[in-house]
């Protein structure tokens, strides 16, 4: 099969396409045939070793020291079950999934292998390839921070970086569990905000929303804008400052008085991507793309990812014989 190499660390320039062993299922395990991916923040960052301040070292023991250990990036994707391991009876051949293999990746290529029992869930009929590759990354990173956050029904949440992946899953998420919703962005952005249901949008180029007089429950953080300390005068009583792009700084820091920071990667739970993908075939979440790319043009959207001004999730197309 084909598949992106990481062959170091880099630019787009590092990606290669090459051809590798297919991989086999084994006990417990599917193949799915891979219709369409996404290249995230998560497979530039891994690509170009471009990791939150603090993190270097700790990012190359856990990535690998030289190029990442795990050549072929990707943390989500859609397809088709190809093939199932002995044992395996939730799938069958054919069965259209939404698959996030997340830390383990792999999604960059023409099949990959994951656990039955893992982020695997069926992909709703009505739901378009496009949708289904863009679920599974900003979306269980939204649930599994507003759970930590304990978000209650009523509350105000400020999601900064609002037009990305993971802002734009936070909104939406955050709205659809009755919290009133401020979403800071850039102007450009500020439309495509409106249209996911923020109660405000925040222009951040022509208004400082940290002088005051706003507090919110949750500052929801997704573009490293602020930090727990510089977070502390916008948060209420019994606030929360979620570091979703935080360094070691964010991991380090304490609770002060009834106001506490949350921070660290987000849990990987199959119950979440069911969830989403409940969500969305009901309309409540709808993961805005910025573009589409050819699975040979895949380089063009890690280029794309590095500007930091991607508008939600750049999809890649795989050629399918069922599209
Ligand atoms: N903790 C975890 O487990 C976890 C999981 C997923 C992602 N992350 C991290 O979360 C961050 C966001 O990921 P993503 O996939 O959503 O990235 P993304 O899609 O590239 O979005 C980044 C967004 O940030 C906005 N932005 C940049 N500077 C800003 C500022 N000063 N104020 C407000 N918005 C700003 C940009 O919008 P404008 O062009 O409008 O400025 C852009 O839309 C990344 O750092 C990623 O590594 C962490």
């Amino acid at each position: 099969m084909r598949a992106w190499v990481a062959r170091s660390y880099g630019g787009p320039e590092v990606l290669a396409l090459r051809e590798v062993k297919l991989p086999q299922p084994g006990p417990g395990e599917v193949l799915i045939r891979v219709e369409a991916t996404t290249v995230s923040s998560a497979d530039r960052r891994i690509r170009a070793l471009d990791l939150p301040a603090g993190m270097a070292l700790m990012g190359r023991l856990a990535l690998g020291l030289r190029r990442p250990r795990r050549a072929v990036l990707g943390v989500e994707l859609t397809g088709r079950i190809a093939a199932v391991g002995a044992g395996v009876t939730r799938f069958a051949p054919g069965d259209a999934v939404i698959a996030f293999p997340g830390f383990r990746q792999g999604a960059h290529a023409e099949f990959a292998v994951m656990p039955a029992a893992g982020m695997v869930v069926a992909r709703p009929a009505c739901m378009s390839v496009e949708t289904a590759a863009a679920l599974g990354f900003g979306g269980t990173t939204a649930r599994d921070y507003l759970r930590r956050a304990r978000l209650r029904e009523g509350e105000r949440v400020l999601v900064i970086g609002a037009s990305g992946t993971v802002g734009a899953a936070l909104v939406q998420l955050a709205i659809a569990a009755g919290a009133i919703v401020s979403a800071v962005t850039s102007t450009g952005n500020v439309a495509l905000v409106q249209g996911m249901g923020a109660a405000e949008v925040i222009d951040y180029t022509g208004r400082d929303y940290t002088a005051g007089p706003d507090r919110w429950d949750i500052v929801a953080d997704a573009a490293a804008a602020l930090s727990f300390r510089t977070a502390l005068p916008i948060l209420a009583e019994g606030g929360r400052y979620l570091a979703i792009a935080g360094g070691l700084g964010d991991l380090l820091a304490r609770r002060r008085g009834s106001r506490r920071p949350i921070a660290g990667p987000a849990a990987e739970r199959p119950d979440d991507l069911a969830a989403l993908a409940d969500l969305a075939a009901r309309g409540l979440f709808r993961p805005p793309i910025d573009a589409v790319f050819p699975f040979d043009a895949l380089p063009a959207a890690h280029a794309r990812a590095d500007t930091g001004r991607k508008r939600g999730s750049l999809v890649v197309l795989l050629e399918s014989p069922s599209r």
